[in-house]
């Protein structure tokens, strides 16, 4: 038994490597056309930052582990195929802005029929579009070399930032299908360290739809939980409290019930904009306009914590300095798909303000081109003023104190851990008074900020 995974990101990467490190006897071969996350991949400087994932590629790469561009090679060699080829949202033509871009799985699947041979197992396990394995089992059989093919659907439910925990020690491992072979092939790869009880077997579309929808109602919770912290700020409720006392109830359960400046990620809205399009597509308006709900709550969610700070800072924050502590979507990830403080920082770059920003983990190349990014529309074109916004008033700085030094406000956009033992006391000291704090992630302790002289605002806090 040989396995291959197109496609080495963040959830191909990951995925393989573990499954290698628990099947030493199985050959893992990753490959990607990127040569220079393949060559990351191959260094002791990996392309993405996952706590724990250096020791399990450390202790599988060399062994049974691979990674390479020779796509075609690791296709003949397999019988496993995966799939984890990046699935953005189509930026041009019918479906843009909603859909989900299906090129680069369509690409690797005609790449698959073209120089297959014999029988394969063909896994998809990037998030797809329901009945997308339709149109890959087509495509594969058109092929002329006369493999033969069985689909099935392995989405992967894995969180950024606790990655290898959740592969290590997943809810449940779902695995969609028609054959019964191929399915219990592939079970029997994830049995080697996944209790047999969960990993469930479905059909291929109920496998294709669960992803989404886990996803739809994650993302909903956080929604509705943000929706909450505005009610909380008008009425002197704290939505701390209120969501501790809701997730007492056993039929809501504690998680995924933290108030933020919104959510990011490469899913929650990707997938949630797709589940809209497909419900429209099949003539359901009233499920499309429910599930859209959340990403608008989503974004009134970062666009009122910008106006938050503006109205806050005496109506105007041009030309005053405000530093951004964290980029990345979330904590423990280097990943800004999507992350609000794309939106935040955007903003707040309109409204003329100089932003000195700091993350722990994101390249300030990543964090300027998201910046021109977010400025720019479809077509990829940004106005020459957004252009010298991102230019002129961003510089990107090493820790949390020189972003602080001399600035009229922080902004807290991802939940770092370092930024609650930060000296507060010294920060206070650098900052031009009044200074304020907008926790965007509730993390400062804001009892002690206050009593340092900070005038501190949270999500749902009331004040903001
Ligand atoms: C998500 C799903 O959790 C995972 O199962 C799926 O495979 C991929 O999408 P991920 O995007 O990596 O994972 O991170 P997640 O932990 O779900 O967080 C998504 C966003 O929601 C982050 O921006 C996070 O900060 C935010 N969030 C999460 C909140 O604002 N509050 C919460 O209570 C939880
Ligand atoms: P995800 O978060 O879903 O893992 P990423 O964008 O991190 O998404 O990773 C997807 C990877 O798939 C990228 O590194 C990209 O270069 C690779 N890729 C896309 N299309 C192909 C293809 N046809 N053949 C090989 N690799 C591909």
């Amino acid at each position: 038994m040989k396995i291959c995974c197109i496609g080495a990101g963040y959830v191909g990467g990951p995925t393989m490597a573990m499954i290698a490190k628990q099947c030493p006897d199985i050959p893992v071969h990753v490959v990607d056309l990127n040569q220079e996350r393949i060559d990351a991949w191959n260094s002791d400087s990996l392309p993405i930052y996952e706590p724990g994932l250096d020791e399990v590629v450390r202790e599988a790469r060399g062994r049974n582990l691979k990674f390479s561009t020779d796509v075609d090679a690791a296709i003949t060699e397999a019988d496993i195929i995966f799939m984890a080829v990046n699935t953005p949202t189509k930026t041009f033509g019918v479906g843009a802005g909603r859909a989900a871009n299906l090129e680069f799985v369509e690409k690797c699947a005609r790449r698959i029929a073209e120089v297959a041979e014999g029988h394969k197992i063909v896994v998809e396990k990037s998030t797809l579009p329901v009945r997308t394995a339709e149109a890959i089992k087509r495509i594969l059989g058109a092929g002329a070399s006369g493999a033969t093919f069985d689909v099935l659907s392995n989405p992967e439910f894995l969180a950024e930032g606790t990655a290898i925990d959740d592969l290590l020690d997943p809810d449940r491992v779902l695995i969609g299908g028609e054959s019964t072979e191929a399915i219990e092939a592939l079970v029997n790869v994830y049995a080697r360290w996944v209790p047999r009880e969960q990993i469930l077997t479905t059909n291929l579309w109920s496998s294709e739809l669960s992803k989404l929808t886990a996803n739809a109602f994650l993302a909903q919770r956080v929604s509705s939980i943000n929706a909450i912290s505005a009610l909380c700020e008008a009425t002197e409720a704290d939505v701390d409290e209120v969501a501790r006392a809701i997730g007492m109830d056993s039929r809501i359960g504690p998680k995924f019930l933290k108030a933020s400046v919104g959510f990011g990620g490469s899913c929650f809205q990707k997938d949630i904009l797709n589940l809209v399009y497909l419900c429209e597509h099949f003539g359901l308006r009233e499920v499309a306009a429910y599930w859209e709900q959340v990403v608008i709550m989503n974004d009134y969610q970062k666009r009122r914590f910008a106006e938050g700070i503006c109205r806050t800072m005496f109506s105007t924050v041009s030309d005053k300095k405000i530093a951004v502590w964290g980029f990345a979507f979330k904590k423990d990830t280097n990943d800004t798909r999507e992350s609000a403080a794309i939106y935040v920082c955007r903003d707040l770059l309109r409204e003329r303000a100089r932003l000195a920003i700091y993350d722990p983990q994101v390249p300030e190349a990543k964090i300027r081109a998201d910046l021109i990014a977010s400025m720019s529309n479809l077509a990829g074109e940004i106005s020459d003023l957004d252009r010298s916004l991102v230019e002129k008033n961003v510089t990107i700085v090493g820790d949390g104190y020189e972003a602080a030094k001399d600035a009229h406000a922080i902004a807290v956009l991802t939940e770092w851990d370092e930024f609650k033992t930060l000296d507060y006391k010294k920060i206070y000291g650098t900052m031009k008074a009044p200074a304020f704090v907008f926790d965007g992630r509730n993390v400062v302790d804001r009892k002690r900020l206050t009593e340092i002289g900070f005038e501190v605002f949270g999500i749902g806090k009331s004040g903001v």
